[in-house]
């Protein structure tokens, strides 16, 4: 399935009021880890209350020891600070960086925005070397729009 035909999916999953939001989320981990091949560990941060730190949220995909992660510190610390998009195309390359798995190669991060302020991201994880490209953050940023609705 193609960014196109998925986004259909994630919206419908995101609206649908059945379920509660964690549902919702972990259920669009799954649409992604499922549908997207190079996608191989998926999962939600958030700032946690007023403190300088996020807290992980739903997820597919090994158990991660970094379910706290302070702001600044990791890829995903980075993104808490600096508002972009953070596409790793070599995790070891990366100086600030938090190994969850030897078997991750790669990385995205895209910051979840509520009027414009930075409340969490989606972070996805991949096995296959440099597998990112403009059509994954478009798509991404799509999904966090999504899910900033219903937060
Ligand atoms: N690699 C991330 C940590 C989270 S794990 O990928 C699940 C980072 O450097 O922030």
């Amino acid at each position: 399935m193609n960014f196109e035909q998925l986004k259909p999916k994630a919206e419908s999953i995101i609206l649908n009021t059945n379920k509660t939001v964690d549902e919702r989320l972990l259920a669009i981990c799954e649409l992604l880890e499922v549908n997207v091949d190079y996608y191989n560990w998926i999962g939600f941060y958030f700032k946690n209350g007023d403190k300088e730190e996020l807290f992980l949220g739903p997820y597919v995909g090994k158990p991660t020891d970094h379910t706290i992660i302070p702001f600044g510190k990791g890829i995903c610390g980075q993104v808490a600070i600096s508002n972009e998009n953070f596409v790793v195309p070599d995790v070891s390359a990366q100086d600030n960086y938090i190994a969850c798995s030897i078997t991750v190669k790669a990385e995205i991060v895209i910051p979840i925005f509520i009027n414009g302020k930075n409340i969490g991201q989606i972070d996805i994880d991949s096995n296959t070397p440099n597998p990112f490209t403009e059509k994954d953050e478009r798509f991404l940023e799509f999904v966090c729009n999504k899910v900033a609705e219903i937060l």
